[in-house]
């Protein structure tokens, strides 16, 4: 009996899928070509609608910001190099929110063949022809630490993006966790006790670096 080729869609936790892809900025090979950096995958409908414009428009202006985080990022959607290219030409012609003659400088992907898109599962219900704005934040172990998906109508919140990066940057060196709407610089959660004996001596011995509101809840002072 042949066997059926089914793909599972990569989660968290995950090795991120290997690909090689046509892109505006040439043929690249993920993961090798990204070796020790932090990596944006994400995926966008179509090329030439407003909501994937404004998107583009936000992401390169910030692609600085990111590369100082030692952050790469990759494009896609299920459109031609050529309709990329175009379309980036376009964009840079535009302005929008403070932003004009934007250049896109990382790559986008042609994924006419959803070839990468379904090894990623960004080809979802709303269409068997466009990707959804997915987002996949893959760490310099190309393991896959966070996925977003937004609908086609709400364009994403990049400083969000750039948050979670900076708090998983954050939990990865210094052993933490980071609470609801952690900005850089708030204090960090230390890590549920793992016995009754270091419950107790968390609860005894608050003091000028740590403090806790019960044994399992305790934030460490930045
Ligand atoms: C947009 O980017 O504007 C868009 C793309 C696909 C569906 C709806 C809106």
């Amino acid at each position: 009996m042949e066997k059926e080729n089914i793909q599972r869609m990569p989660l968290i936790g995950d090795e991120a899928p290997a690909f090689q892809a046509v892109t505006t900025q040439g043929t690249i090979n993920f993961p090798e070509d990204y070796k020790g950096k932090w990596v944006i995958l994400f995926s966008h409908p179509a090329d030439f609608t407003p909501v994937c414009t404004t998107e583009f428009m936000t992401f390169a202006t910030m692609a600085e910001e990111f590369k100082a985080l030692n952050t790469e990022l990759i494009g896609l959607s299920v459109d031609s190099l050529y309709a990329h290219i175009a379309w980036l030409r376009k964009i840079q012609e535009l302005e929008w929110n403070g932003m004009k003659d934007v250049e896109v400088k990382f790559p986008l992907i042609e994924d006419i063949r959803m070839e990468v898109a379904n090894k990623y599962g960004m080809i979802q219900g709303q269409s068997n022809t466009q990707a959804v704005r997915a987002v996949f934040i893959i760490d310099p172990k190309a393991i896959i630490r966070t996925i977003l998906y937004y609908p086609a109508s709400t364009g994403r919140n990049f400083d969000e993006i750039k948050r979670i990066i900076l708090a998983l940057q954050k939990a990865d060196r210094d052993s933490i966790a980071t609470p609801a709407n952690w900005q850089p610089g708030d204090d960090v959660i230390v890590p549920p006790p793992g016995s009754c004996g270091v419950a107790k001596s968390r609860m005894e011995n608050q003091g000028d670096d740590q403090y806790c509101l019960d044994w399992f809840l305790c934030f460490k002072k930045e």
